[in-house]
C-alpha cells in the first residue's frame, strides 16, 4: 500500500525543517506520496484565508499530515492560529497532543548533569482552555470586556485520561495528572474526579494528582519523578514548553495530534513556531521536525521505521552535527542529511 502524505510546510522557519524531515522518511524504502498544500500566511494574503474551505475533506484523503509551523509577523496570531492550526485540530477531533521529552546524549540542557530527563505528555487537544468560546463587547471603549470560556466536558476529558493510563501501562506505570482545582473549582475538579474513576480501572498505574504551578517546579527540581504527564490544552501547551528547553530548546521537541482508536489522519509537527527570528536562515534545528516525522510512521503502524529514524536522530545528536541552539555549527541541511544517511545505514 502507498501512504498518501499531506504536507503543511507553513510560514517561517516550517518549510526548511520539514523539507529535512521528509528526507529522513524518503531514505526508507516505504511506498509513499507527499502531497504539499500550500497553506498559511502566503495563502492567507492571496484568498484572505489561511486554508481553503474544503480543507478538512481534504486532509481527510490523506493518511497522515506532517506540519511545519504556521505564524507570521504580518498577520496577528490569532488570526494564523485559528485560521489553520485549531480549525484542523478540532474538525478532525483530534483529541490527543502527545509529545514526548526525553533528553538526547550529546544535547546540552540546563538539567546537565541531573538524573535522564524522559517524559511523556499527552494534552488535551480539542477543548479546555482553547475551547474557542467566548467574545468581546464595547469594543473600544472603556468597558470593554473579553471572555474566554473553558469547556471540560466529562467525554472529553475520560478519552484522554483513558489513552494516558494506556500509555502509562506501556512505560513506567507512572502517570501524573496536571491541574489546577484549587483556584479553579469547576473544570478541573470534573478532571480531577474522571481521573479517580479512569484511575481505579487501571489499578496497576501509580496515578497521582499535582497542581499544575508545582508540577512546573518538579519538572526542574525531580524530573526523574515524572513519566507520563496528563494535562489540559493550556496547561499541556505551556509545560511541554518547558519540557522542550529541558531536552535542548525548542528545535528538539516534537508532537502528534491523533484520535487513537480512529482512522483519522494525525498531524504530526514540531512543537516550535514559525521562529520568523532565525527562519531563512538555515540554521533553524530539523530534529524536532523529523522526530515528529518519527511518530508519524509509528502511527501509521511502521514501528520499525519510526524507530530507525529515531536511532538516526539519536546517533547525529550523539556524535553531531549539530545546529548552533545546540552549540554545533551545522546547518538545518547538514543535520537532515546526516539523519537521512544513517537512516539509510540503518
Ligand atoms: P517559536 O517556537 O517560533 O520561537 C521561540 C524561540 O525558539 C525563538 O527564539 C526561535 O528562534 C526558537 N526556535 C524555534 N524553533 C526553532 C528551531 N527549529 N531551531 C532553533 N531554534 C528554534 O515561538 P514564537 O516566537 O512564540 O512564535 C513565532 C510564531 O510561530 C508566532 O506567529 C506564533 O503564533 C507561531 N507559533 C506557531 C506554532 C505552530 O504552528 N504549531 C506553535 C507556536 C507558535
Ligand atoms: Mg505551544
Amino acid at each position: 500500500m502507498t501512504y498518501r502524505i499531506a504536507v503543511i510546510a507553513g510560514d517561517g522557519a516550517g518549510p526548511e525543517v520539514v523539507a529535512e524531515a521528509r528526507k529522513a522518511v524518503d531514505a526508507l524504502d516505504l511506498e509513499l506520496e507527499w502531497n504539499e498544500l500550500p497553506w498559511g500566511t502566503g495563502h492567507f494574503h492571496a484568498t484572505g484565508a489561511m486554508m481553503p474551505l474544503d480543507a478538512l475533506d481534504v486532509v481527510r484523503q490523506h493518511d497522515a499530515v506532517l506540519l511545519g509551523a504556521v505564524g507570521d509577523p504580518s498577520v496577528p496570531d490569532h488570526i494564523t492560529l485559528w485560521g489553520l492550526l485549531l480549525p484542523l485540530r478540532q474538525g478532525l477531533d483530534l483529541w490527543a497532543n502527545l509529545r514526548p521529552a526525553r533528553l538526547l546524549e550529546g544535547v546540552p540542557s540546563p538539567l546537565a548533569g541531573a538524573p535522564p530527563v524522559d517524559m511523556l505528555f499527552v494534552r488535551e487537544n480539542t477543548e479546555g482552555e482553547y475551547s474557542g468560546i467566548g467574545g468581546r463587547a464595547h469594543q473600544g471603549l472603556e468597558l470593554e470586556v473579553g471572555i474566554e470560556t473553558s469547556v471540560f466536558t466529562r467525554a472529553g476529558v475520560r478519552r484522554v485520561l483513558a489513552h494516558a493510563f494506556e500509555l502509562a501501562e506501556g512505560r513506567s506505570g507512572v502517570l501524573t495528572s496536571a491541574t489546577k482545582s484549587n483556584a479553579s473549582r469547576y473544570g478541573y475538579v470534573l478532571w480531577d474526579e474522571v481521573a479517580e474513576e479512569v484511575a481505579a480501572r487501571h489499578p496497576d498505574v501509580r496515578y497521582e494528582r499535582v497542581l499544575v504551578d508545582a508540577l512546573a517546579a518538579r519538572m526542574i527540581g525531580n524530573p526523574a519523578s515524572l513519566d507520563v504527564v496528563v494535562a489540559s490544552n493550556l496547561f499541556g501547551d505551556i509545560l511541554t514548553d518547558l519540557a522542550a528547553e529541558l531536552q535542548g530548546g525548542m528545535g528538539m521537541a516534537a508532537s502528534a495530534s491523533v484520535a487513537p482508536g480512529s482512522g483519522t489522519p494525525g498531524i504530526f509537527e514540531p512543537v516550535h513556531g514559525s521562529a520568523p527570528d532565525i527562519a531563512g536562515r538555515g540554521i533553524a534545528n530539523p530534529i524536532g521536525a523529523i522526530w515528529s516525522a518519527a511518530l508519524m510512521l509509528e502511527h501509521l503502524d511502521e514501528a520499525e521505521a519510526g524507530a530507525r529514524v529515531l536511532a538516526a536522530v539519536e546517533a547525529v545528536c550523539r556524535e553531531g552535527p549539530r545546529t548552533r541552539d545546540l552549540g554545533g555549527q551545522g546547518s538545518t541541511e547538514e543535520v537532515g542529511d546526516a539523519v537521512a544517511a544513517r537512516v539509510r545505514d540503518g
